[in-house]
């Protein structure tokens, strides 16, 4: 190797990009109009506040978040051309565990024929996939792992009290899958992760941990499901997306003409807007699923880079941003690593 092949080969990083997606979402459609028969609410009121029309929801005896997961992951595997002993490490995403254990990546991999490697779950509610992705980015940095299976999952319907309408019309079920491999030309350049346990009342489930054990007083009193403080969430979330995604962008000396597309999570359109509108960026450079799947908490952000994968090109930048119960927060800045296929 010549002096100058040795510095260029310096200046470029092994980074951990995305190379193939893939998502499932159950076939059952729960629209507004459904819910208007079941709490007193409106498809003009959910449209208007929410921008959601239909969601998704996971029915059948026994299927849990590890269902919608191992389609994901199949299909994902399929699509690139992956075998399954190929993988290197699984990891989930997720605030619906199937079970308290094992986690739900050890039953993805299960049913999705991954043997004897690691697996483990990330919960950081609606921030959990770039949570996930930021972890998985480091295996493949450091070169301990080449192929990284990471998947963003849940069954919100499993937590959603559906009599009570100021959040039984945000949530619908869904799974996203990416494949993460090392690359020398794109991948994760930024990451961002934040929290603060302190906006634990404001967005929780109350009972069913260890703090609260499930009881026939906890059913009775429905207290395993989300409990949020609409309105809190919302002031907080429109704040933190905004921060994130201006924090990446300073960092990265980006401004809104360089960023091909803003990823954001799926929780309000109005949220999205406002994170747009910060980052100077036109609508039709912002991912949004939210009208057919309402908020799928961690498979948001993964269902819409499968949703969008057509439209996107090797080298295009790409922004995450993503908020949730905790509070937890975050985003990443990567480069998409292939052309549509
Ligand atoms: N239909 C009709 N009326 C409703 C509904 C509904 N589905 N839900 C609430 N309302 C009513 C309220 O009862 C209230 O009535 P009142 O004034 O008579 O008391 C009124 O609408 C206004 O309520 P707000 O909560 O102020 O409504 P807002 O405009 O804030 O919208 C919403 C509510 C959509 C929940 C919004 O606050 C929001 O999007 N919050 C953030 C949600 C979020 O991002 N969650 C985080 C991710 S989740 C996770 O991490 C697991």
């Amino acid at each position: 190797m010549t002096a100058k092949t040795k510095k260029t080969a310096r200046k470029t990083p092994v980074r951990a990009a995305i190379s193939g997606v893939h998502g499932y979402l159950p076939p059952h459609i729960l629209s507004n109009a459904q819910l208007a028969e079941m709490v007193d609410t409106s498809d003009q009121w959910i449209v208007e506040r929410t921008g959601i029309k239909e969601r998704h929801i996971l029915s059948g005896k026994g299927l849990g978040t590890s269902h919608m997961g191992a389609e994901a992951v199949r299909g994902l595997l399929q699509k690139t051309g992956t075998a399954p002993s190929e993988v290197d490490l699984l990891i989930c995403a997720t605030t619906t565990p199937d079970l308290v254990f094992p986690s739900t990546a050890n039953l993805i991999c299960d049913m999705a024929n991954i043997r004897g490697v690691g697996s483990f779950d990330v919960q950081a509610a609606c921030s959990g996939f770039v949570y996930a992705l930021t972890i998985a980015s480091q295996f493949i940095e450091t070169g301990m792992y080449r192929k990284i299976v990471v998947v963003g999952a849940d069954k919100m319907s499993a937590i959603i009290d559906y009599t009570d309408r100021a959040t039984c019309v945000l949530f619908g079920d869904g799974a996203g899958a990416v494949l993460v491999e090392p690359s020398r030309k794109y991948g994760i350049i930024d990451a961002l992760l934040c929290s603060d346990g302190a906006g634990m009342p404001h967005l929780h489930q109350k009972a069913g941990g260890s703090r609260m054990p499930p009881t026939a007083e906890t059913v009775a009193k429905r207290l395993h499901y989300v409990h949020q403080e609409g309105a809190a969430v919302y002031k907080f979330a429109i704040a933190r997306m905004a921060e994130v995604a201006s924090e990446l962008m300073r960092r990265n000396r980006l401004t809104g003409d360089m960023v091909d597309w803003l990823v954001p999570h799926q929780a309000n359109k109005r949220i999205i807007e406002a994170t747009a509108e910060r980052m100077r960026l036109p609508a039709d450079r912002v991912m949004v699923t939210i009208h057919k799947y309402g908020n799928t908490t961690a498979g948001t952000i993964p269902l819409c880079l499968w949703d969008y994968e057509k439209k996107l090109k090797a080298g295009d930048r790409i922004l995450l941003a993503a908020f949730g119960g905790g509070f937890t927060w975050g985003g990443i800045y990567l480069t998409w690593a292939y052309d549509p296929r």
